[in-house]
């Protein structure tokens, strides 16, 4: 039997600046549109956080992967991630998760002292850390020490292969949805460092947190806003002052920490490096309508204006790559779908 490459239904989600491009709601579109028997969660920790927008209600998730609202997926944390179990039982209560969300007993678990390292000192005050115990963790992971979901008690019902769930599903032609965290140059290996969180977060590495071999991938979406923001220490090239910020209605806050985003125009040089590094077959852009008010809501490409689209156009000119998915505005279903 010849197997082609690449041609197994698993779609990788990630993001191609410094994370909070938005990933949350593209992915909750993808995990209630294309159908998926599963997503899974690579990335670092609960030092992420998604914004998910569905009809009145706000979700703020930081634990469970952002494709929660399909009731019908399985939703799994993979092994390279570490687990907050307080977080991970809460989310599942509040988000109505409960039979269908698991962790793989790889995970790796943070704990109180891990939390206490992260508040305070160099990871607070030079990095700029989400305080979340993410770094520290992943630290006693490399020395070997850390406990693992499969040592933890309270957390036994929830506790599965994940590699094998998902290779399984793929072999079964069922589609995959895997989503990153955090953006491309927040990497350990090839972001800013030291302002950087604490693992590999491009495509190849979310692949292997949740143990996914590089020829059982299809698609690979880099998530890029329509501007880029930082949240925490490092260099931000051409950063605009806050009150430029508030002009052009740019002003964000973290979903972990509250912190207001930093903020500069789309950097096009960033964005080819994100393309490559992550070997990108589609671009998600988010936030066209802060950018073009009049594409608030839009869902057709046609419906645009010609500055919007000369916007997305040159985004495709200068990275080679479609945009096939574009946020016009917070909720799920306000998206343009050029994939259809
Ligand atoms: P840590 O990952 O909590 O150690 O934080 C290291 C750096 O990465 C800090 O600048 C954080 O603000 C940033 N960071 C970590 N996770 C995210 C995320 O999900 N979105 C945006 N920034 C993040
Ligand atoms: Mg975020």
């Amino acid at each position: 039997m010849i197997l082609k490459l690449s041609n197994v239904p698993a779609t990788v989600v990630v993001g191609g600046f410094f994370g909070d491009e938005g990933k949350g709601k593209i992915i909750s579109y993808l995990a209630l549109n294309d159908n998926p028997t599963i997503v899974v969660r690579g990335g670092a920790g609960p030092n992420a956080g998604h914004t998910v927008l569905d009809g009145e209600k706000v979700y703020k998730i930081r634990m469970l992967p952002s494709g929660f609202l399909n009731k019908n997926a399985k939703i799994l944390i993979g092994p390279g991630v570490v687990v907050n179990p307080e977080i991970f039982l809460k989310e599942i209560k509040d988000f109505e998760a409960s039979g269908r969300a698991f962790i793989d007993r790889h995970c790796g678990i943070i704990e109180e002292s891990h939390l206490n390292q992260d508040s305070k000192g160099e990871l607070k005050e030079k990095i700029g850390s989400t305080g979340s115990g993410t770094g520290p963790a992943n630290a006693e992971r490399a020395m070997r020490t850390l406990k693992l979901g499969k040592d933890i008690p309270s957390l036994s019902e929830y506790i599965v292969d994940v590699p094998d769930l998902i290779n399984s599903a793929l072999k079964n032609n069922e589609n995959v949805l895997v989503e990153g965290t955090q953006g491309t140059f927040l990497s350990l290996w090839h972001g800013t460092y030291p302002f950087v969180t604490s693992k590999e977060v491009t495509a190849s590495g979310i692949c292997a947190d949740v143990g996914l071999g590089p020829t059982n991938v299809n698609e690979v979406i880099v998530v890029f806003k329509s501007y880029v923001t930082r949240v925490g220490k490092g260099p931000l090239e051409n950063e605009l002052e806050p009150d430029e910020l508030s002009k052009r209605g740019w002003s964000e806050f973290g979903t972990v920490t509250g912190r207001p985003r930093r903020a500069s125009e789309f950097n096009f040089e960033l964005a080819k490096r994100a393309i490559m590094l992550n070997s990108a077959t589609q671009i998600a852009i988010t936030k066209l309508d802060v950018r073009f008010p009049d594409s608030e809501g839009k869902t057709s490409y046609d419906d645009l204006s010609a500055e919007a689209k000369s916007f997305i156009k040159k985004i495709e000119d200068e990275l080679g790559v479609p945009v096939t998915i574009i946020g016009t505005g917070p909720a799920i279903n306000q998206i343009i779908d050029r994939r259809k």
